[in-house]
């Protein structure tokens, strides 16, 4: 079965259910800011699954375009992808578990209504109950799980495989039905009950696993193998989550006013399920696009296990560029763009390995149209020139980062620093670095400093969409957190110096400098500058703490929190308030605060800290608009 046709089956089958078939939203998700991409089918539905009522009806059915950023490295086995199409259904309020299960079992296992899955192929699991949280084991979906099984007349015994804790190694037990803790069967877009911020809505869920009896359990991933094991053994196909809590301003739970069903499944799995093929790559539209690369490239598929996770590489990075392009998306350095600008850099470097010629990866982009455009028509539009584009800057780059190598031959070795700019300011990846060095005859490299440098920009890179989630930095490391909190304190000392009239109007932070955008008329003087640094230094030197606090958006604007103009936020709001002294998280003293902000931070806990990298100063003052002004500063 083709992704059209399963695609196809599912809207219908759920259509008949009373489901209004809704269209995908973009993977830019409109009227929030506090998310780069749509990263799941529930995302643009918060609101509705918070309470609001959704026009179509009670009862939802779509599928739609998904895009993971945090799954950029994991790509190159046989499930991973950036970007998919999750299938999903919603009751909003309306029918619950009974209903959900056993519709999406008939959907599974009917050759008729459904796809015909053999049902002794299937594994099942259900909530095993947070007694800390007060949620109860999800002994109703076991039991359901157990009657649609026996009716197919296949042996279904429930398990526990219990915590995270005991490293699940008690494995499969003979079981059919697994309990799980909150690590696995328990979804929020925040994870786990812990991390869930107040009013972030989540509940217990049971996911249904596809076993694919051709791979053997690798011990790698654990003594035992189990459905939520990684060997590649099972696969999950889908997800009922049972959206009945939303976390209260105490941390404890309680029920939204309405229990909702969000159920999730990746297209492309449930695809590769039916025709029982263990690699996704081999499956629907990634094949065709693995086929499309076999012409151009010099080693096939299944040449060795690197060839095959390169074309697995390109195949969904060029896809999911190829989508984000369609919705608008440009390369560049910072959020979305950043993003984008990866998949395809990574892909070059991988196109490269295959012996593709360059400019090559720009021809996907019809391949993906040709695949895609009857579903998702904004990929009708001829875009590929982008992806040329980008290519052709990279290479560019590449050229250049050769050229600086050269200038380490002399020395016949590299330092931790030297290693890192080239990999991270000219994306050379470690292995090219390592390969042309030697060839140099640069034979020492400092691996060990490479690596703790590489650490930190790889725990700023994965900080990435799921940071923003809450609204905050992208980038959290260090440097950057330290500015942003100057930041908060140069927008304060521009109101006290300049006027009220100053709001900010745009801004962007790097590990090297903050800028800032503000309405202002006029160019500031001299001594205007000064002050403003006055001030901003003094406040680093009473070292005062930042408080993070969170609260309904009225409340945040009676406080006269600081927000940015033309954005938009949530219902609840992060805010940051700078001081004063005295100011703890238990008693913000809001009132009194030197500046408040509506922010998602990341920030540091007191000012002191920025002088660890230095001494505020303005480097720059400019106009950028009639009565727009910028500001580049740095601590230094
Ligand atoms: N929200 C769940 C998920 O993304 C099910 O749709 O897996």
């Amino acid at each position: 079965m083709t992704l059209d046709e399963v695609r196809a089956k599912y809207l219908a089958f759920f259509k008949e259910q009373g489901h209004a078939i809704i269209p995908s939203s973009s993977l830019v998700p409109q009227n929030d800011p506090t998310t780069l991409f749509t990263g799941s089918g529930m995302q643009p539905l918060v609101p509705y699954l918070l309470g609001k009522n959704h026009p179509a009806g009670s009862r939802l059915v779509d599928s739609q375009k998904c895009f993971r950023s945090m799954d950029i490295e994991e790509v190159g086995d046989n499930r991973h992808t950036t970007f998919f199409e999750m299938l999903g259904n919603w009751s909003l309020g309306d029918y619950f578990k009974q209903e959900q299960l056993r519709w999406f079992f008939t959907f599974l296992t009917d050759k008729e209504k459904g796809i015909g899955l053999d049902p002794a192929r299937l594994y099942v699991t259900a909530f095993i109950g947070d007694k800390a949280n007060n949620v109860p084991q999800d002994t109703e979906s076991a039991e359901l799980w157990q009657k649609l099984f026996s009716e197919k007349g296949v042996e279904a015994n429930v398990v526990e495989i219990g915590s995270e804790a005991n490293g699940y190694t008690v494995g499969m037990q003979g079981g059919r039905i697994f309990y799980y803790d909150a690590k696995k069967n328990w979804w929020s877009r925040a994870g786990v009950p812990e991390n869930m911020p107040a009013g972030e809505p989540g509940g217990p869920d049971s996911e249904v696993f596809y076993e694919f009896t051709d791979i053997e359990h690798d011990p790698k991933w654990g003594a035992q193998c189990h459905p939520n094991c990684d060997c590649g053994r099972f696969l999950e196909i889908g997800n009922s989550v049972f959206m009945q809590y939303i976390k209260q301003e105490d941390g404890s739970f309680a029920l939204l006013p309405k229990q909702n069903v969000d159920f999730g499944g990746g297209l492309e799995r449930i695809v590769a399920a039916s025709e029982n093929s263990s690699d996704i790559f081999k499956t629907g539209t990634l094949h065709v696009l693995v086929e499309h690369i076999q012409k151009s490239a010099a080693v096939a598929y299944n040449s060795s296990k690197e060839a095959t996770a390169a074309y697995r590489i390109i195949a969904d990075h060029v896809r999911a560029a190829s989508f984000l392009i369609a919705d608008g998306v440009l390369p560049s350095n910072t959020d979305r763009g950043y993003f984008l600008r990866r998949l395809l850099r990574r892909s070059v470097r991988y196109a490269d390995k295959l012996g593709l010629p360059a400019g090559y990866l720009a021809s996907l982009y019809a391949t993906v149209g040709q695949q895609y455009a009857n579903h998702y028509p904004e990929l009708e539009e001829d875009k590929h020139e982008i992806i040329a584009t980008e290519e052709a800057k990279f290479r560019e780059t590449l050229a250049r980062g050769m050229k600086e190598l050269e200038r380490f031959v002399g020395q016949g070795s590299l330092s931790a620093q030297d290693a890192y700019q080239l990999v991270t300011t000219y994306g050379f990846p470690l292995e090219l670095v390592i390969e042309e060095a030697g060839e140099r005859g640069i034979k020492q490299i400092d691996m060990d400093g490479f690596k703790e440098l590489l650490k930190q920009h790889q725990d700023l890179s994965r900080a990435g969409s799921e940071q923003k989630f809450k609204g905050g930095l992208a980038d959290t490391s260090e440097a950057t957190t330290r500015l942003h909190t100057a930041h908060h304190l140069l927008l304060k000392a521009l109101q006290t110096v300049l006027g009220p009239h100053v709001k900010q109007r745009g801004s962007n932070i790097t590990q090297e400098r903050l800028r800032i955008d503000f309405s202002h008329g006029e160019k500031m003087t001299d001594e205007q500058k000064a002050e403003v640094e006055r001030i901003v230094n003094e406040k680093i030197k009473e070292d005062i703490p930042m408080i993070r606090s969170e609260m309904a958006k009225e409340e945040a604007e009676k406080l006269g929190a600081e927000h940015e103009f033309g954005a938009k936020y949530p219902d609840r709001v992060s805010v940051y308030s700078l001081g004063p002294k005295e100011a703890t998280e238990d008693n913000p003293m809001h009132e009194q605060a030197f500046s408040i902000e509506f922010c998602g931070g990341p920030h540091v806990a007191h000012t002191g800290e920025l002088a660890q990298s230095g001494v505020f100063k303005i480097q720059k003052e400019e106009a950028v608009s009639a009565g727009v002004r910028r500001i580049r500063a740095v601590l230094q």
